[in-house]
C-alpha cells in the first residue's frame, strides 16, 4: 500500500456525493431565468426552419400552444421575431410600425391569452428592409452601402411605440445605432408608456454564428455586412463604452450577444455594471449542439444545460436561448423551479 500523502486540504471532499454537491454549488439555473425566442409568420400553417432544427416559424396558432407549454415548464418571457413576407419589405421599412402589422397582432394575442408572460419585441428594421439592415440604407456615388443613424432612430422609435401600443411589456433594441436607448425611452416615456422596460443589445458583435437565424428570417444583408454597427469581435474594453451609455440613456437591462464565445465580455459588465443582465445563445450557438448531437458525437441534454449554465456563472442573470422549453423541462424535470 503507498503511504497516505499528508493532506489536510482535499477539495475532493467537496465532491463526494451529490448532496455534499448540491450544498457547496455557486450556481444555479432556473426555468425563469430563460427567455424564449420565437419565430412567427402570417400564415396559417407551421413552418420547420432548415437551420435551425427544433424551431419553426410558427402560425399565430401554433405560437399560442408553444408559449403555453414554455410558460407551463416555467419559462415566464418570451421574445418574438417576424419573418415579413417580401411584398411588405421596403427601403424605409414602414411595415415596422403598421399596427396592423403582424407583430402588433401577436403580442396582444399573447398577452390575452397569457397576462403573466412577459412579451418582449426585437426593435430593429432588418426583418422589414428591403435591403437586409437593421438600419436605412443609402448607397454612395459609388453605389456603397452605408447605413444611416440618427434617421434610423427615428424609425426605431415609432417601431417600439407600435409595440408599447399592442401591449409589449419590453421593448428590445437590436440594431446597435447610437443614441437609441435613450431616444425610445423618450418616445415611450412622452406616449405614457414609462413603465414599459429597454432591454438593450448593448455589446452585440458583428458574429458569423449569426447566419441560421437569418436563414430563418431571410434577413441577410442584401449587401455588404454589418460591421459599422455591430462591434468587432476583437474588443471588449468598447462593451464597457456601450454599456455606459445605455446606463445613462436609461436601459433596464443589458445583453451581451452571442453569449458562449464572449464569456470574457459578460463577466467585465457584470464586474463593472449594477444592472441585470442578459446574454444570447444565439442560433450558431444553438445549432452546433444540435447538429453534433444529431450526428450522435455528444449528449445533447448535457451539453445544452452545461452551456446554459457556463453563461450563467460568467454573470448573465437571464438567458435568451431557443433551448428555452427543452431547458425548462429538464429543471423542472429535476424539481428546480
Ligand atoms: C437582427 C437580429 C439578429 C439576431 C437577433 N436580432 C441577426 C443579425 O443581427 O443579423 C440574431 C439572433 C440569432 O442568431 O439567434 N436585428
Amino acid at each position: 500500500m503507498s503511504k497516505k500523502l499528508d493532506l489536510p486540504i482535499r477539495p475532493r471532499r467537496n465532491r463526494q456525493n451529490e448532496a455534499i454537491r448540491s450544498l457547496v454549488r455557486e450556481t444555479a439555473l432556473l426555468p425563469a431565468d430563460l427567455i424564449y425566442p420565437l419565430f412567427v409568420h402570417d400564415k396559417l400553417e407551421d413552418e420547420p426552419i432548415e437551420s435551425m432544427p427544433g424551431c419553426k416559424r410558427w402560425s399565430l396558432e401554433g405560437l399560442l400552444v408553444e408559449v403555453g407549454e414554455a410558460r407551463d415548464a416555467g419559462v415566464k418571457a418570451v421574445v418574438l421575431f417576424p419573418a415579413i413576407e417580401d411584398v411588405l419589405k421596403t427601403p424605409g421599412a414602414e411595415e415596422c410600425f403598421n399596427a396592423e402589422g403582424l407583430v402588433p397582432k401577436v403580442v396582444a394575442a399573447i398577452k390575452a391569452a397569457y397576462p403573466d408572460v412577459a412579451v418582449i419585441t426585437d426593435v430593429a428594421l432588418d426583418p422589414y428592409n428591403s435591403d437586409g439592415h437593421d438600419g436605412l440604407v443609402v448607397k454612395d456615388a459609388a453605389g456603397q452601402a452605408g447605413v444611416l443613424n440618427d434617421e434610423t432612430v427615428h424609425v426605431l422609435c415609432q417601431q417600439a411605440l407600435c409595440h408599447a401600443r399592442a401591449g409589449a411589456d419590453v421593448i428590445s433594441p437590436s440594431d446597435m445605432m447610437d443614441g437609441r436607448v435613450g431616444e425610445i425611452r423618450a418616445a415611450l416615456d412622452e406616449a405614457g408608456f414609462e413603465n414599459i422596460l429597454i432591454m438593450s443589445y448593448t455589446a452585440k458583435y458583428a458574429s458569423a454564428y449569426y447566419g441560421p437565424f437569418r436563414g430563418a428570417l431571410e434577413s441577410a444583408p442584401k449587401s455588404g455586412d454589418k460591421k459599422t454597427y455591430q462591434m468587432d469581435p476583437a474588443n471588449w474594453r468598447e462593451a464597457l463604452r456601450e454599456a455606459e451609455l445605455d446606463v445613462m440613456e436609461g436601459a433596464d437591462i443589458i445583453m451581451v450577444k452571442p453569449a458562449g464565445p464572449y464569456l470574457d465580455v459578460i463577466r467585465a459588465l457584470r464586474e463593472a455594471l449594477e444592472l441585470p443582465m442578459a446574454a444570447y445563445q444565439v442560433s450558431g450557438e444553438y445549432l452546433m449542439i444540435k447538429s453534433a448531437a444529431a450526428d450522435g458525437w455528444i449528449d445533447e441534454e448535457a451539453v445544452m444545460m452545461e452551456s446554459l449554465l457556463g453563461i450563467k456563472r460568467a454573470g448573465a442573470d437571464m438567458i435568451l436561448t431557443y433551448f428555452a422549453k427543452a431547458a425548462a423541462k429538464c429543471l423542472t424535470a429535476k424539481g428546480e423551479s
